[in-house]
């Protein structure tokens, strides 16, 4: 690890304390940035700056409001910011996710710019940026600012701390330059960007048309050899840093046998103990491909209907954005899809779809993983997707079959899945079917080589990448000065 004061930026915090029946609980967010960020921080020590958002969050904080985390094991600082109801709904709910979200996802919802959220979402840049120029004890820490919420804050962390080594990681994807085209502040947005002294995204493909986009509309010097942007003489460079989960996983930790678990979960849903079951686990997202993957069940009972009352497709959806039209509309047409799916495939009091809408904690999400005879990801687009990691290494037992949407950037690694395109129902149906019907020995090889793409790669790879690359930069400009 580089010998240098760790800060890291996110909007997401990574531990939220909420008032419940008059007591404080405490929640881990549903958020693939957290999964991956928090155990390296747990490793390396630091701050961690986010957006205090949980109804008892200020309840916690010293008169910083700074408190150590995790609070059974405190390793490092968390910095709560705060941001009024006004100012969420400009930057959070409006640029970052009505403007930005849809903007780099190619899920065909319109990407919706509002003069006011702008103003607020450079506001709330700012008031991080001076959180970070805050926090730091030396004049050149690493900043790792995270996602599409902070695209200002890189050039005004830069303004604050000259020396600083900034390294933004962008969690989603990078559209094509034609797309990007439609941010009516695509030009303040590269700037900002660009005041990083290292861009990562998940894939090759992201980094090109980032490329792609800054050469349409910025002045600024491309060296796609060396992968560095040059503006105003200040250097970037672009890399691929495709993000991952700690190994092991800390959720895997005192859970019971995989039989436990399948018998457990069967019980639960009050199946029968030889009941196939399939699970979808993740934010109630219109990326995520949940209707897509309900229609693709619809043709599988309608194909092949020996499944029909031995099949049974769990889906967990943790409530997301929900004050968003696009996100409450969601809910609503998936409630009436899975109604209509098991009115017309259910009987005899078995409904094939099972919706659940609620947050659930990492321990009960390994659960359900270890309990399901596979795990479908069909995003219409997403960076990574960790959803499909956590299942891959939530199965010690190497039995169970990963569908994976050939859209999520997990797809480039995890090969050995059955790749679809969700958009395909009836492909889509076939590899379920294809999946249910998988003896164990080729569940093992296929399982077997995904876990250990992920134990390789894991999420403290990822940080150690691009900690090196920002320790590289560090002596370069030292011994350079
Ligand atoms: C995606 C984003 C993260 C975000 C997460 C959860 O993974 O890339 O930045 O934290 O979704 O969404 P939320 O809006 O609840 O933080």
């Amino acid at each position: 690890l580089p010998d240098a004061e760790i800060i890291i930026v996110s909007n997401r915090e990574p531990y939220i304390h909420n008032r419940r029946n008059g007591a404080i609980e405490l929640q881990t967010p549903a958020s693939g940035l957290v999964s991956a960020l928090e155990p390296v921080m747990r490793a390396c020590g630091g701050t961690w700056i986010a957006h205090g958002s949980g109804s008892a969050d200020r309840d916690m904080v010293d008169a910083q409001d700074r408190l150590a985390v995790p609070p059974s094991d405190p390793a490092y600082r968390l910095r709560r910011v705060w941001v009024s109801e006004e100012e969420q709904n400009g930057y959070y709910y409006g640029l970052a996710n009505e403007g930005l979200w849809p903007l780099c996802h190619i899920a065909f919802v319109r990407p919706a710019f509002r003069e006011e959220d702008w103003r607020f979402y450079r506001t709330i840049n700012q008031r991080f940026a001076d959180a970070v120029a805050a926090e730091a004890t030396t004049p050149d820490p690493i900043v790792l600012v995270q996602d599409y919420h902070f695209a200002l804050a890189p050039r005004m962390i830069r303004k604050l701390l000259p020396e600083a080594t900034i390294i933004t990681f962008w969690h989603i994807p990078w559209p094509n330059a034609e797309t990007f085209g439609i941010c009516p502040w695509k030009e303040e947005i590269l700037d900002g960007l660009l005041g990083s002294s290292i861009i990562g995204f998940h894939t090759q493909f992201h980094c090109n048309n980032f490329f792609d986009t800054v050469d349409r509309f910025i002045e600024s010097r491309i060296d796609r050899e060396t992968a560095a942007v040059t503006l105003a003489g200040h250097e970037t460079l672009i890399r691929p840093y495709p993000i991952s989960i700690e190994w092991p996983p800390a959720a895997l930790k005192g859970q019971l046998p995989v039989e436990a678990c399948r018998r457990a979960v069967r019980e639960r849903f009050g199946l029968a103990p030889s009941a196939c079951i399939a699970v979808g686990i993740e934010r109630f997202d219109y990326t995520k491909g949940i209707l897509d993957r309900m229609h693709s069940i619809d043709v599988l009972l309608t194909l092949h209907p020996e499944w029909r009352g031995r099949f049974t497709f769990i889906q967990v959806a943790a409530p997301t954005r929900s004050k968003l039209a696009s996100y409450s509309r969601l809910q609503d047409e998936a409630l009436a899809l899975a109604d209509e799916i098991n009115a017309r495939h259910g009987q005899d009091g078995h409904q094939p779809i099972r919706l659940v809408v609620r947050h659930h904690e990492p321990p009960e999400v390994f659960e359900l993983f270890r309990a399901a005879d596979l795990c479908i990801v069909s995003s219409l687009h997403d960076g990574m997707n960790l959803v499909a990691k956590e299942f891959v290494a939530a199965r010690d037992d190497e039995q169970g079959v990963l569908i994976l949407s050939t859209f999520a950037g997990a797809s480039r690694e995890l090969t050995e899945a059955l790749i679809v395109n969700p958009y395909d129902a009836r492909s889509m149906a076939e590899a379920l079917n294809a999946a249910l019907l998988m003896p164990a020995d080729e569940q093992q090889e296929r399982m077997h080589l995904m876990r250990q793409q992920v134990r390789e790669q894991n999420v403290y790879r990822w940080a150690g990448r691009m900690l090196l690359d920002a320790a590289r930069i560090r002596q370069r400009r030292r011994v350079l000065a």
